[in-house]
């Protein structure tokens, strides 16, 4: 059995990263390291929480002794590093956590790493999980690659581009094998309700205004959290120590354009009449900072890991949707309590 340490795997993308590692791997020990922060639960892993090669952890990467105290009890082989604070209008209203878990969470990892294998690196990889955000904002043309320049603007870009250089850093200086994937906006199950998609469909099916930023004209680049966590595993065993992946899915939309189609979508589903809930659009005071345009090419892992989206967007959105709609017990559960404060503090009384 290999023991292999996930961070941040009771998160959105680290609970289908851990289930498709605990399904497809029976010889991985995975243990999930997580501090079940407001946007962890262990809800989200339920149906694999009792496998015999699944272990939760309860822990802080902030805690430097409790991570190295880690890395003795289980001499992890490997490291697939997913915790991290996640959203952008957080990281404006409350810049330092993010600089915390982000920079020193992973910086802390690192060395508890750099300490455990030291030159004893055959078959080791930590595996640090970034976003498309760290390259900035495009202008109407052009991609992401994975030589584009560093130029983060929001809190959270900036946070998330220091680690990937620290993460680079630990490679060139102290021979630790990283590998560094950069990911497109994903959607899908199990993703809190601070963030566009599943914030307008829970808002949607309450028949609730929907709050769209600015003139609703940036845009991003979709990829659906499974195929997400399909590029990991192939990054994770295919991939080139010391090497950038590009994941995304040639899959832009315009904000509005996508909450038309979700306002579309349920209607049909709800069987509301066409046009119902296009009503509930109510354009709000943009973002600071609000970067205009992502946009990613994956070109390279396509080319050399054989890796691409196995489903379309319609798809992808369609499962996504039908899940929310069947589990309104899993919104209602962490919609209660704090959430209600960060609503009424993000978006007033709209
Ligand atoms: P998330 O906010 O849903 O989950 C983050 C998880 O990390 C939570 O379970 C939380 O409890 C845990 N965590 C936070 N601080 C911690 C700490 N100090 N110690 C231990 N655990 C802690 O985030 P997500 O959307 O699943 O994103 C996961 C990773 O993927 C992040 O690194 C993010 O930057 C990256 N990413 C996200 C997207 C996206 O669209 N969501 C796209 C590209 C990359
Ligand atoms: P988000 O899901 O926060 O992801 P990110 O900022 O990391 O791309 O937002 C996606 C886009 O949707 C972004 O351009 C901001 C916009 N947005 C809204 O218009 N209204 C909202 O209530 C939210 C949460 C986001």
């Amino acid at each position: 059995m290999k023991n292999i340490l996930i961070t941040g795997g009771s998160g959105f993308i680290g609970s289908h990263v851990v289930r498709l590692f605990v399904t497809k791997y029976p010889n991985y020990n995975i243990i999930n390291l997580d501090k079940l922060t407001y946007a962890g639960n262990p809800e989200n892993l339920s149906d694999i929480e009792n496998h015999s090669n699944y272990t939760f952890v309860k822990g802080d990467i902030n805690d430097a002794a409790f991570v190295f105290d880690l890395f003795k009890k289980y001499s992890f082989e490997a490291v697939i590093h997913l915790a991290a604070e996640s959203h952008v209008d957080r990281s404006i209203s409350n810049p330092n956590e993010f600089i915390m878990t982000n920079i020193v969470g992973t910086l802390n990892l690192l060395n508890a790493t750099k300490h455990t294998w030291g030159e004893n690196v055959k078959d080791k990889v930590f595996y640090h999980i970034s976003t498309d955000e760290v390259y900035g904002s495009l202008g109407k043309t052009g991609f992401f690659h994975e030589t584009t320049a560093y130029d983060p603007r929001s809190p959270y870009s900036a946070s998330k581009a220091s680690s990937d250089h620290i993460v680079r850093a630990y490679f060139h200086t102290f021979n630790v094998p990283v590998k560094i994937s950069n990911c497109s906006n994903n959607y899908g199950s199990h993703q809190f309700p601070e963030k566009l998609l599943p914030l307008m469909i829970n808002n949607i099916k309450n028949n609730q205004p929907l709050p769209v930023y600015g003139e609703g004209i940036n845009v991003r680049d979709w990829l659906w959290v499974v195929d997400h966590a399909r590029a990991i595993d192939v990054i994770f065993h295919q991939g080139k120590i010391g090497e950038t992946y590009n994941i995304g899915g040639h899959n832009e939309w315009k904000n509005i354009d996508i909450v038309h189609l979700l306002c579309d979508t349920m209607d049909e589903k709800l069987g509301r009449e066409k046009g119902t809930s296009r009503k509930l659009i109510t354009f709000v005071k943009d973002r600071a900072g609000h970067d205009m345009r992502y946009a990613i090419d994956a070109t390279k892992i396509k080319q050399e890991l054989g890796w691409e989206p196995s489903v379309t967007f319609e798809q992808g959105m369609n499962i996504t949707i039908d899940w929310y709609m069947a589990n309104q017990q899993w919104m209602d559960n962490i919609t209660s309590g704090d959430y209600q404060n960060y609503y009424k503090e993000q978006y007033g009384n709209k």
